[in-house]
């Protein structure tokens, strides 16, 4: 089995009204998670890695992991570059075998932002790979991508349609007042901008930054057009509060085969939560 692009996978949901969880993995245990969950729920499943976590594991070990999970799970998977912005970071990758790019070029001005996503377009189209990218811009912290509340920027819906048709991309990125990482009290998403983003653009749209947002929002973003959801932060969570609760009744522990299962198992908790808000389940 292999990686495939996630073209189809999200034109399969759009028709479908569902949408495909995009998690965040970081090395073999959240691969396994992910995978095993998702092939036991049998929903399609978006495996995204920031250019961190391909530093951290390896390029290599990232890709042959998750080609192994979609051997062994029988089951083709999107392993995904979530918020890309070299070029040459993007070529290599693709030619290590991933065929699903996110170029995050929304930190530039829109022209600029139209150029450099324009020429990755033209050269993962023909290399049968997929591209998102975002227009507007997200605020909080993924990783190394910090940005401060004040230089967040909602998606102007007149824009989206010129940026979607200039640059010929799969799915966009929407900011519609998600943010990366966890929120202070309950966010506050603008359905009638996404409304309006539907309105005048016909491809997938995508929610970044979906982690504390409740269940009943996500499920109306996906009725509005949101066909891939991502979902980093509270995985890490989930994960990291299990490990040190183990260590917390076990504080000589040292077998990492023992304390890494409480995390593997609380993390598959908020995977098949998500699968089930995305209404993915059954879709594989
Ligand atoms: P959260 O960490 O807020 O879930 O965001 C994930 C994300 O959008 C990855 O691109």
């Amino acid at each position: 089995m292999y990686l495939i692009s996630s073209r189809e996978m999200l034109k399969r949901a759009q028709k479908g009204g569902y949408a495909v969880p995009a998690f965040n993995i970081h090395n073999l245990e959240t691969v396994q998670v992910v995978v095993e969950t998702a092939a036991e729920m049998r929903s399609p499943v978006i495996l995204a890695g920031t250019p961190g976590t391909y530093g951290y594991a390896g390029v290599d070990y990232i890709v042959a992991i998750c080609k192994e999970a979609a051997h062994k799970h029988k089951m083709p998977l999107v392993l995904h570059l979530d918020h890309h912005e070299e070029f040459a970071d993007i070529q290599a990758k693709v030619a290590a075998g991933i065929r699903s790019v996110m170029i995050d070029g929304s930190h530039y001005p829109f022209e600029e932002n139209i150029d450099i996503v324009s020429k990755v377009v033209d050269y993962c189209g023909r290399h049968d790979v997929s591209v998102e990218a975002e227009l507007g811009r997200l605020g909080g912290q993924e990783d190394d991508l910090i940005v401060d509340s004040a230089d967040a920027a909602l998606t102007d819906p007149a824009a989206a349609a010129e940026f979607v048709k200039r640059t010929g991309i799969d799915t966009l990125a929407v900011a519609i007042g998600s943010a990366h990482g966890l929120y202070k009290g309950e966010p506050k998403l603008d359905f009638d901008r996404l409304a309006a983003i539907r309105e005048v653009v016909d491809i997938p749209l995508v929610l970044h930054g979906a982690s504390g947002i409740p269940d009943a929002m996500v499920r109306r973003c996906i009725e509005l057009g949101v066909c891939k959801v991502n979902v980093a932060t509270e995985l890490k969570i989930a994960f990291a509060d299990a490990v040190k609760g183990y260590f917390g009744e076990h504080p000589d522990a040292n077998d990492p085969r023992k304390y890494i299962i409480p995390g593997k198992a609380a993390m598959k908790e908020v995977v098949e939560a998500k699968i089930r808000m995305c209404g993915s389940e059954g879709k594989a």
